[in-house]
């Protein structure tokens, strides 16, 4: 058995809930892989078992009242590293939301968490923008690992990719379309003639943007997702304050026509190529980089096997708890080597 504590149950961590429940024979069966989530704990309460919560429980709970307080007939109150410090369990996943000015409380639930020799998969984003190469060294040295494949590309394994498909290649440089919220605004612009402010307003009606709308704009989101790719693939040792950082409150429909008039769409283009930067560029519309809507891509120049391109969502509740899944099977696996 596998015991999990999950910190955050908005979208992401109730999507891995979901897709536990649904997958659990088959995990089994195929994988020999018995995870219980043991505690979860969000903002606003906690709930926790040894033998395993009870995942349909816990997820009417969440609909009826908002919230996990009353999963037990004793409101529990959160506190989340208490749990870390005091639960049994082998993994932490952590999913609260990204925040880049400290981190906060994602870094102090992996630093917890690794301390105590938990293994942590997190999709939080900004404990790896801001400390990615102290966080790794910090794993090592506790002998655990630290998992993160859904926070480039959601549910499409860029990581992955680059990292063991082209393992024994050298990527020489790459370019990527990492944020979806602001690819779909300027494809709205593009394509629908829109402002950007109508634009945002529209992709605030989906419900694709940010609570903080300026993690997405100002490209706070590509660039964290450009230092984990950095540190992980190239081997560099940055964090979010070596990324020269453009985002696309500046774009107007000047700029998107002036592209259009040369077969080109302006993007907000997250690159590697001696230098790190996330800005507005043009790219010519046969360019497989040149995807729409809510589009990530993402393409590797490698010294010998040339350009490739990865074209997948980058976000959504489900996609991301699949990579939660996925760095889970290879904790395992990782687990029975020792
Ligand atoms: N705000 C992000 C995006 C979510 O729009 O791509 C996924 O990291």
């Amino acid at each position: 058995m596998l015991r999990i504590i999950l910190s955050g149950f908005g979208v992401v961590g109730q999507s891995f809930a979901k897709l536990l429940l649904s997958r659990s024979e088959d995990l089994y069966a195929k994988h020999g892989l018995k995870p219980r989530i043991v505690g979860v704990f969000d903002s606003k309460g906690s709930a926790a078992s040894p033998a395993g919560i009870d995942l349909d429980r816990l997820l009417e709970t969440k609909k009826k009242y908002g919230n996990i307080r009353k999963y037990h007939n004793k409101e529990r109150e959160s506190n989340g590293l208490e749990m870390i410090k005091g639960m049994e369990a082998e993994v932490l996943i952590e999913t609260t939301p990204s925040n880049y000015k400290d981190a906060e409380p994602g870094m102090s639930h992996i630093v917890t968490a690794m301390k105590k020799g938990l293994h942590v998969i997190t999709v939080n984003k900004g404990p790896l923008a801001l400390a990615f190469p102290s966080l790794m060294e910090l794993a090592t040295y506790n002998h655990v690992q630290l998992m993160f494949s859904g926070t480039v590309g959601g549910g499409t394994p860029i990581l992955d990719y680059a990292k063991n498909s082209l393992r024994g290649e050298r990527i020489v440089s790459f370019q990527g379309i990492l944020n979806g919220t602001t690819n779909y605004i300027l494809t709205n612009m593009t394509a629908g003639g829109m402002s950007f402010k109508t634009a945002l307003a529209d992709a605030k009606k989906r419900g694709y943007v940010e609570a903080d709308e300026s993690l997405d704009i100002d490209g706070f989101d590509a660039a964290a997702k450009l230092v984990i790719l950095a540190n992980w693939i190239m081997d560099m040792k940055v964090t979010i304050k070596d990324i020269k950082r453009t985002g696309i409150r500046g774009i107007e429909t000047s700029d998107i026509k002036k592209a259009a008039s040369s077969r080109s769409a302006v993007k907000l283009v997250a690159s590697c190529d001696r230098k790190l930067e996330v800005s507005p560029r043009s790219i010519s519309v046969d360019d497989p980089l040149c995807v729409n809507g809510t589009l990530n891509a993402i393409t590797f120049n490698s010294e010998h096997s040339g350009q490739q391109t990865i074209i997948g969502r980058g976000a959504g509740g489900m996609e991301t708890a699949s990579s939660i899944l996925r760095d889970l099977l290879d904790i395992k696996q990782e687990m029975g080597r020792v």
